[in-house]
């Protein structure tokens, strides 16, 4: 240490803060005092910048076949692959709770997956006979219907896969707009193509149009990364990846990116958007907000419900707070609502609070 720092004699600290103390310097400088308005429970609500409540929530269902069965996802702690029947019971509770629409994700038989995923195509598949199900019984619940092959392919990815590794867009594209119109005529009120290719917004609404299916939106999971927050959701429905998703998913390096993803599925004519996963991608929630001012979604993924999950299993973090507190953070920044698996549980809560 050289001399000269040495010679600075160090001040006593407990004296420095009694002079202050003793001025009243900050009391007097101090006209802004921001604590003030948090000083209760009414102020606090009466200041509050956002709410949360059901009609933010979107709630993702996955589907097993069978009847009166409900099977655990095990890296997802409450959250369970049911039948249909068991899917309209949970569709009901949903619309009681106010949640406006729930997602349906199939786990697929295993002998009913191929290399084109072809079962995709199939009308009477366990995604479409669960749409006709829930409509049948829940006419006022929004169902929407991821539009991409994963769920259906033997390799696990969302499109065709050539011999020489590479997915094929166009041929995909093809194939999509087939699978949305399946849907489509088994009752989606919404489908999401989830799947990134190019194009395919704009091919899908086409065919929607063309096929009388006009009034069915499209919510494109316009800006999805290529993310290891997915995992669970694999589990989930049952996929064994080849190899990653790299070449249609987005580079989560990206932003600006985003939002050319995002007015392209817009011209295409998208209704809403989407960014997927969710918490560490609010960046790009807000821009897009910001941005574009369209109905803007994001998606909790499974890897985000784990961790939570996870953590409060381990007594580290208090769940239930975690659980409002992130899907909150969603509505600050800019989301219009959240898909989430916590929908049903935090819909109780709000229900509970009123
Ligand atoms: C399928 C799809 C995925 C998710 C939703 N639709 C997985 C993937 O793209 O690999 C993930 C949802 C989640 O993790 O909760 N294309």
């Amino acid at each position: 240490m050289s001399a000269t720092l040495r010679s600075v004699p160090r001040p006593d600290f407990r004296e420095v803060a009694r002079e202050a103390v003793e001025a009243k310097a900050p009391a007097l400088a101090l006209r802004q005092r921001p604590r003030r308005n948090r000083k209760a429970e009414w102020s606090r609500r009466l200041v509050r910048e956002t709410v949360l409540t059901a009609d933010d929530l979107i709630w993702p269902i996955f589907l097993i076949d069978g009847e009166g069965r409900r099977e655990p996802v095990s890296s997802m702690p409450g959250v369970e692959r049911l039948t249909v029947d068991q899917a309209v019971r949970e569709a009901e509770r949903a619309a009681s709770l106010r949640i406006p629409a729930i997602g349906l994700f199939p786990y697929t038989d295993h002998s009913l997956r191929d290399a084109r995923g072809s079962e995709a195509l199939n009308g009477k598949n366990l995604v479409c006979r669960a749409i006709r199900a829930v409509k049948a019984a829940v006419p006022a619940i929004g169902i929407i219907t991821d539009v991409a092959l994963d769920p259906f392919t033997s390799h696990g990815h969302d499109g065709l896969l050539h011999d020489d590794g590479r997915i094929l867009n166009d041929e995909t594209v093809a194939v999509l707009i087939e699978q949305a119109l399946v849907q489509a005529a088994a009752g989606a009120d919404v489908v999401a193509p989830c799947d990134m290719m190019d194009g395919r917004v704009g091919a899908i609404r086409d065919a929607l149009d063309r096929a009388g299916f006009g009034d069915v939106q499209i919510m494109a999971y316009a800006a999805k990364y290529a993310s290891a927050f997915y995992g669970p959701f694999r589990d989930a429905i049952g996929t064994r990846l080849k190899g990653d998703k790299l070449t249609y998913q987005m580079d989560p390096h990206n932003g600006a990116e985003a939002l050319r993803e995002v007015a392209l599925d817009l011209a295409e004519g998208a209704d809403m958007v989407m960014v997927k996963p969710g918490l560490p991608y609010l960046d790009v929630v807000r821009r897009v907000k910001e941005t574009f001012d369209v109905p803007t979604f994001a998606y909790q993924v499974s890897g985000e419900y784990a961790m939570v999950m996870a953590a409060a299993g381990h007594g580290w973090i208090d769940g239930e707070r975690a659980m409002i507190e992130s899907l909150v953070a969603f509505k600050r920044a800019g989301a219009d609502g959240i898909l989430t698996y916590f929908a049903p549980r935090v819909a109780e809560r709000l229900q509970a609070s009123l």
